[in-house]
């Protein structure tokens, strides 16, 4: 067991009905990361992953992989059928495995994710102060409809006397506004106790883990409720618009936080920032950005709208003008990209280089201040500093079987609407003359001419106009 008595288990085998989806809802992604993993997250940080047991049951396999990568353990709960009976499974599996009973069990939902360490730490710490059997956490929501409802024995004191779920207030109770978040502490051995009395008699059918609430009081135990900080910790994702609702509190959230860190972001409701982004002081993000997983930004950039960066990271002083859309890749300091940029994985883009006007890259090294500024494709090329490649050239890194490389050394010129078929290399210095299809190697410094000599003949347009007439 953990130093301070407690293990967490987290609710996670319910299907969602509400969500009309194929995808469990736990996976279901909030701020970029699925609802489990955001759980998870807050749980590991007040014990360890060997002491978080995650009750697992609608599409078992798919949310075990999802979230395995934890460290945590799992308990099957093959039938759902309820809250309860999910409790149920872990007092079976402690017995079954031989686990040590811990003294304090907290308990979780799979689909409450925007709780916070900080109130977790919160109720452990009233849990032991008030010596009590069950502690819930509440909230008192705008709209409390279709949570359940906590009901106290005086309004000012700690004390509850039952939890009732919405589908079975009395019309006396509808307008109790305190709602039960689903997060509770239990001392483990007097829940455990409960959890076989438990009955399905009620409007779902279901075992109730709430019920446990009314039972522990009727045996003179002790349960209390506090309420939590921030309502929004607090609420739960059972339809898809709940979900955008928390998504977009927890981007608000994270460009709240850039902001106190330097970070200008206009209108910052329109930006999708993941929890996991950094950026740094003075880097200015304009309305519509996206910023996806582990990427990180240096300090006075500008992403201008309508520009998507995942998993990418960014130097200081880069410029991301409209439209860009960057995917793993790694930009150098003082580049500018775009407008409608497509960096693929694996680009490398060098210092002060310049990737412009519907150019995609992949798989390549730009060195330090060479261009490609218009309609380029460059892929699996190593492309060296201060070289400038003309508008409409493109890689042929395809044989329709393999990838091949192209290298294009230092200072080299390529001239417009060239075709560099891959493998081949141009030395550096060297010169590409416009419309060239280049297929052996250009030595440094050469001019390597591709086409077809012009052939001008005089006077041919007007005679041809004149035998029309
Ligand atoms: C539950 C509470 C309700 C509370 C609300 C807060 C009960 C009976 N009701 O209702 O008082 O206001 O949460 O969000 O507990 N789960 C299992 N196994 C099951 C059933 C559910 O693991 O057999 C998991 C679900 O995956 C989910 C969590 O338990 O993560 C809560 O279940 P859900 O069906 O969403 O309960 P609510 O109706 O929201
Ligand atoms: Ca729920």
């Amino acid at each position: 067991m953990d130093a301070t008595g407690f293990a967490i288990a987290i609710m996670a085998a319910g299907k969602g009905t509400r969500l009309k989806s194929k995808r469990p809802k736990v996976l279901h992604e909030i701020g970029g990361q699925a609802l489990l993993l955001h759980v998870i997250d807050a749980a590991k940080t007040v014990v360890s992953a060997g002491q978080i047991y995650c009750i697992i049951g609608h599409e078992a396999d798919r949310v075990r992989a999802a979230v395995a990568p934890t460290g945590v353990q799992f308990v099957l709960q093959a039938e759902q059928r309820g809250t309860g009976h999910a409790l149920q499974q872990v007092k079976a599996y402690f017995t079954e495995t031989g686990t040590a009973i811990p003294k304090h069990l907290l308990v979780l939902s799979g689909d409450v994710p925007l709780i916070r360490p900080e109130t977790i730490a919160s109720i452990c710490d009233l849990h032991l102060r008030e010596n009590a059997a069950m502690t819930i956490l509440t909230a008192v929501p705008d709209d409390p409809t279709g949570y359940g409802r906590v009901l106290r024995a005086s309004p000012d004191k700690p004390e509850v006397t039952a939890i009732v779920e919405q589908k079975s207030l009395r019309p006396d109770q509808l307008a109790t506004p305190e709602i039960n978040s689903g997060i509770y502490c239990f001392e483990t051995t007097k829940l455990f106790r409960k959890l076989d009395s438990l009955s399905t008699d009620n409007a779902h059918g279901e075992f109730y883990l709430t019920d446990v609430a009314a039972m522990l009081v009727a045996d003179g135990e002790r349960v209390v409720a506090v309420k939590a900080d921030s309502v929004n910790e607090v609420l739960g994702a059972n339809t898809i618009a709940e979900m955008m609702h928390l998504d977009a509190a927890m981007r608000l959230e994270t460009a709240k936080r850039l902001m106190a860190q330097g970070v200008t972001i206009f209108r910052p409701e329109t930006c999708v920032i993941d929890a996991a982004v950094t950026v740094g002081a003075d880097t200015t993000i304009e309305p519509y950005v996206q910023l996806l997983g582990a990427t990180t930004i240096g300090t006075d950039c500008r992403i201008r709208s309508y520009s998507v960066i995942q998993q990418s990271t960014l130097g200081n002083g880069v410029t991301v003008r409209n439209g860009c859309i960057l995917d793993s890749a790694e930009v150098s300091d003082g580049a500018i990209l775009g407008p409608y940029a497509h960096l693929r994985p694996e680009s490398r883009i060098g210092e002060n280089a310049h990737v412009g006007n519907f150019v995609e890259t992949k798989k390549v090294t730009l060195g330090k201040g060479s261009k490609a500024n218009h309609l380029n494709y460059l892929g699996d090329a190593t492309i060296g500093a201060g070289v400038n490649v003309g508008a409409g050239v493109i890689t042929c890194n395809y044989d329709g079987v393999h990838k091949h490389q192209t290298i294009i050394g230092d200072g080299a010129f390529i001239g417009s609407d060239s075709t560099l078929v891959a493998p081949v290399s141009i030395g550096a210095g060297a010169y590409v003359a416009a419309g060239s299809c280049i297929t052996e190697n250009v030595p440094a410094d050469a001019l390597a001419l591709g086409r077809s000599r012009q052939a001008n003949k005089p006077g041919w347009a007007a005679a041809r106009r004149a035998a029309k007439k």
